[in-house]
């Protein structure tokens, strides 16, 4: 772990309001905050449509196991922690590659004794290595539907590495009935020179950041059923409370969607 480096996982802990994290990271949040300061607000709509749509899987649609890939730091609401309020014999291998994250996953392996929690330390960009980790293969059954989460972490994946063959690599290995669930960071309702800041922000800022279109966003559904709204914004997937409370799709910048394999 480099002291001197900001990490992906403080940083976003540093938006939602956590104490987990150093200087360094609060300056690299606060240096992408000068171009886009709404960037607390938009964790935060992550964080909640997280909570929504682990509570739609798990009790609407019936999933009980689950692929967390870029789990971050615990925090309110952990995937099993909503899973398994639903159906405590839930499943849930989590992936960061954060070393940060490894040294708090403990936190994250306070399974429902009926149910069962595994951390993996590896990278997303590396799809075969989770894939063949012995704890997937002991706390998951691959014959049945997984949701694949990549929540708030694609973004973070640059061109050079391959995005979209990452996210089939590792559906191909889930079957029929798994889900995709993914939500990303989006350019889309930046003028050109706020687009040019924001780059050049995370430039600054020292973490590799790929912000993505509306239309980049939806080639990683390719080929599967996406669920009604379909591609939107995390602030209008299945609302909760008022219209009237709801922060603008502008100010949230963050597009998600949910898929089933066919
Ligand atoms: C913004 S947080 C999102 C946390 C959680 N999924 C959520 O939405 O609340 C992104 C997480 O992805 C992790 N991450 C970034 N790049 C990764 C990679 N290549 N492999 C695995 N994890 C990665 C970071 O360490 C961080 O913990």
């Amino acid at each position: 772990m480099d002291p001197t480096k900001a990490h992906p996982s403080r940083r976003y802990n540093y938006w939602l309001g956590g104490k987990d994290n150093f200087a360094v990271d609060r300056e690299s949040a606060e240096v992408v905050a000068s171009a886009f300061p709404t960037v607390a607000l938009s964790a935060r709509e992550n964080r909640a449509f997280l909570r929504r749509v682990v509570t739609y899987l798990a009790g609407e649609v019936g999933i009980h196991q689950f692929l967390d890939i870029g789990t971050g730091l615990p925090s309110a609401g952990n995937v099993h922690e909503v899973a398994q309020a639903i159906e405590p014999t839930s499943r849930i291998v989590y992936v960061d590659n954060d070393p940060v994250v490894l040294v708090h996953a403990r936190a994250l392996l306070t399974s429902e004794p009926a149910g069962r929690t595994a951390y993996i330390q590896a990278d997303l960009r590396e799809p075969e290595k989770i894939l063949v980790d012995p704890d997937l293969a002991s706390t998951l059954d691959l014959s049945r539907p997984v949701a694949l989460m990549v929540v708030a972490t694609m973004h973070f994946v640059t061109d050079d590495h391959d995005p979209y063959g990452i996210v089939r690599r590792l559906l191909a290995a889930l079957p029929s009935g798994s889900h995709l669930v993914m939500t990303h960071a989006t350019n889309d309702h930046l003028t050109a020179e706020q687009y040019a800041e924001s780059v050049a922000a995370n430039e600054r800022s020292g973490v590799p950041f790929r912000l993505r279109s509306r239309d980049e966003f939806a080639r990683f559904f390719d080929g599967l059923e996406l669920l009604p709204p379909g591609v939107a914004s995390v602030v209008e997937w299945r609302p909760e409370g008022n219209e009237a409370d709801r922060p603008s799709v502008e100010d949230v910048s963050m597009l998600c969607a949910v898929a089933r394999v066919p």
